[in-house]
């Protein structure tokens, strides 16, 4: 019965309810008119030593999904967009193809979980620069979005002087301690007043008991609770 309730349940709240989301996902992309969505990620730069290996991150997003989604990796040298490289993803989670126009890149994401990454070998000065992660969706009518990633090589990374981050970490940690140790505190004390409260009621409560027993309220009361109720 409960089953069959909640599956007739689903459907008929399933696909309105879908559709819904389709509609408001249509709505926010024709508003926005950048249904797709290409990210380097929160911090759209990276400092490194020459000589090491990198990766560029980028992920894409498409609230109606993705067709033969055509991406690219560029880098800009010197006002010149020179393609790093390229692939044409036929649906989600299917790995593409990806063609590579340079020696020290690897292709990583996969497009697993929508991640278009690429690892890039043995850093030298002149990698450094604006790299492009472009995408164009033709499900979502050609619509093409990029993001930019800054790649920053230096000879060796400055030492970042930690002191006062730590002065501060210490200091938010000693609040964050001395507020768990005064709420534990003031809970105690709610547990140790109530337990008095308790008490006191219980008190009262014995001390009226001398009535109740009189006239088997309490009695009655103790009686009933214990007893199973079975069919
Ligand atoms: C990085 O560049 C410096 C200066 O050109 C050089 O001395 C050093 O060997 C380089 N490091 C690597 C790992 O290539
Ligand atoms: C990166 O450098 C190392 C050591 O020099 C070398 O063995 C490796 O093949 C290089 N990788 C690429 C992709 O060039
Ligand atoms: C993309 O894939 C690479 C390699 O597997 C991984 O290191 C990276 O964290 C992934 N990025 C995201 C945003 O999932
Ligand atoms: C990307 O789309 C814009 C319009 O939104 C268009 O002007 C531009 O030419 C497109 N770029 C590419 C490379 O297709």
């Amino acid at each position: 019965m409960e089953d069959r309730w909640m599956w007739d349940d689903s459907l008929r709240l399933g696909p309105p309810y879908r559709s819904i989301g389709f509609i408001v996902c249509l709505i926010l992309g024709a508003w926005s008119a950048q249904a797709l969505e290409m990210s380097v990620g929160k911090i759209p730069s990276l400092e490194a030593v020459n000589g090491s290996t990198v990766m560029l991150p980028c992920t894409y997003a498409s609230c109606i999904g993705i067709e033969n989604l055509y991406f690219n990796w560029q880098f800009n040298q010197s006002g010149t967009m020179k393609k790093v490289c390229e692939s044409t993803i036929p649906s989600e989670e299917v790995e593409p193809d990806v063609t590579i126009f340079e020696d020290r890149v690897t292709f990583i994401g996969k497009n697993h979980h929508n991640n278009v990454s690429i690892l890039l070998w043995n850093i030298t000065f002149e990698d450094a620069g604006f790299y492009t992660c472009f995408g164009v969706n033709p499900k979502e009518k050609g619509r093409n979005h990029s993001a930019k990633f800054h790649l920053m090589v230096v000879e060796e990374l400055r030492v970042v002087d930690n002191t006062l981050t730590i002065i501060i970490a210490s200091a938010v940690g000693g609040a964050i301690g001395l507020l768990i140790g005064f709420m534990l505190l003031k809970n105690l004390t709610l547990f140790v007043l109530s337990k008095l409260e308790e008490k006191n009621k219980e008190c009262l409560v014995s001390s009226s008991g001398i009535d109740n027993t009189e006239n088997g309220l309490s009695g009655s009361k103790a009686d009933s609770k214990p007893t199973p109720k079975k069919k």
